[in-house]
């Protein structure tokens, strides 16, 4: 599997919007992802699949911990492990920028995020009740720590 990863820039705006469009019942807007390409305390990293943009993650750096409020793999790419490969590559790079503690949300049932999270070892820290709308749903929190 021929797999890049880069970060995203600005011309890289309309297929991210898109594919969080397709994927997320409450999308982020397209100025949220403006802010994170051009903070200098967040990043999104694109997953590329020979060439094309198969997903992305954003981080928010508050050293030494982050955030990782959203993770996408468009749907036509999933279940091929570049998930896994995405959030394992982005781990890397925390760790190079000195992050120890990486920090998540996820729906309750988000049951294929959840088995990712968990079969890397994110360890769940707390639940916070009604969380999410459409559908209202607890999210459970998670955390990792980069050794
Ligand atoms: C969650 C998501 C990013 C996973 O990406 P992916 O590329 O499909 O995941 P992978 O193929 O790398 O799978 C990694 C692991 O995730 C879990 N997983 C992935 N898809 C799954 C499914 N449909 N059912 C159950 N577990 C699943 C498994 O534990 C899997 O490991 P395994 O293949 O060894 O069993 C993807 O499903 C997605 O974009 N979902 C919509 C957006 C979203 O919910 N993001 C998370 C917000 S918190």
């Amino acid at each position: 599997m021929s797999l890049e990863f880069v970060h995203a820039n600005i011309k890289d705006l309309d297929r991210i919007v898109e594919i969080e469009r397709a994927s997320m019942s409450t999308p982020w807007s397209r100025n949220s992802f403006i802010e994170a390409i051009e903070s200098d305390h967040a990043f999104v990293n694109l997953v590329l699949y020979e060439s094309e943009m198969a997903g992305y993650a954003v981080f928010y750096l508050t050293l030494p911990e982050a955030e990782l409020p959203d993770i996408v793999i468009s749907e036509e790419y999933r279940g091929q492990g570049i998930g896994r490969a995405l959030l394992e590559q982005s781990l890397e790079e925390l760790k190079e920028l000195g992050v120890e503690k990486v920090f998540l949300e996820v729906r309750e049932t988000n049951t294929p995020a959840r088995l990712l999270y968990e079969s890397m070892d994110f360890e769940q820290i707390g639940v916070r009740k009604y969380f999410y709308s459409e559908p209202v749903e607890d999210a459970i929190c998670m955390s990792y720590e980069i050794v």
